[in-house]
């Protein structure tokens, strides 16, 4: 438990549902108080009434990862009203190149909006949230952050299709990297994480993992003990190419 006397706290985006609910799920189990975040207040309160009730020290706190006020709102909940997050798990994320329309012969065919719209929640929110949240842990010496990455933003097996979805993760990997490196020597380990192909709403019926199996390498990242890696990026436990 640390030098602090009380649990360690875990910030996770996106935990209504699917792979951030799941990582709630764990982490509390393994003796963390979750604050389970998210941005439609009545789906956010029911999936932390879930745990809630069985036995799990989570609690729902409102947050769009797209707004500056929210993030802000909910870093002061975390900082000031629960004494410090200690482990912030960026996973709220979106992929919207699916529904734009889609020209046979169109190079990159989607629209800007779109990636507008999937770099706010992709990208801009992971920023936002670590500018929000890394210096309290770096002052307390102890900090773990998680981006949830994916295997279609590998540089290494770049290929066509969704390019506003593989953009950003291809982004968020490197800001995983930039942010490890300023960190070096802090006690604060910065990870990107592959889940794999896991059935959720964004990874559809046909996946081959589930939430369980999905989050499992998050959860490991989350909870590494002093001196594990940092400025990496994994799957299944295991380092994979950027
Ligand atoms: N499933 C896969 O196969 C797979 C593979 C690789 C990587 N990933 C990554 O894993 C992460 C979780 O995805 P998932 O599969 O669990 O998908 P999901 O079921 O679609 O869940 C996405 C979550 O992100 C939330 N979210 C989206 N925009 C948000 C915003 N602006 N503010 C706060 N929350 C927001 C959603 O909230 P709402 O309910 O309010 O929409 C939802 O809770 C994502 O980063 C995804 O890119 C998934």
């Amino acid at each position: 438990m640390g030098r602090h006397e009380r649990k360690r706290i875990a910030l996770v985006t996106g935990a209504n549902r699917g792979l951030g609910f799941e990582t709630s799920r764990q982490l509390a189990r393994l003796g963390l108080r979750v604050l389970m975040t998210g941005r439609d207040e009545a789906k956010g309160r029911e999936a932390a009434h879930t745990l809630a009730s069985q036995g799990l020290d989570v609690l729902y706190y409102p947050l769009d990862v797209v707004s500056p006020q929210s993030v802000g709102a909910a870093a002061r909940f975390g900082e000031v009203e629960c004494g410090g997050v200690d482990v912030l798990v960026n996973n709220a994320g979106v992929m919207l190149d699916g529904r734009s329309p889609r020209a046979a012969s169109a190079v990159l065919p989607t629209d800007l909006e779109s990636f507008e719209r999937t770099y706010a929640a992709n990208l801009f929110g992971p920023v936002l949230l670590c500018q929000a949240l890394v210096p309290g842990m770096r002052e307390r010496g102890w900090g773990r952050v998680v981006n949830v990455s994916s295997g279609l933003g590998q540089l290494a097996d770049m290929r066509a299709g969704w390019p506003a979805y593989r953009s950003s993760k291809a982004a968020l990997n490197a800001l995983t990297r930039v942010l490890a490196a300023e960190l070096s020597g802090t006690n604060v380990l910065v990870n990107s994480v592959d889940p794999g192909w896991v059935r959720t709403d964004m990874g559809g019926s046909q996946a081959d993992r589930s939430t369980l199996e999905g989050s499992d390498t998050i959860v490991w990242a989350a909870t590494l003990p002093d001196g594990g890696p940092t400025g990496g990026f994994f799957r299944d436990r295991q380092p994979i190419p950027w």
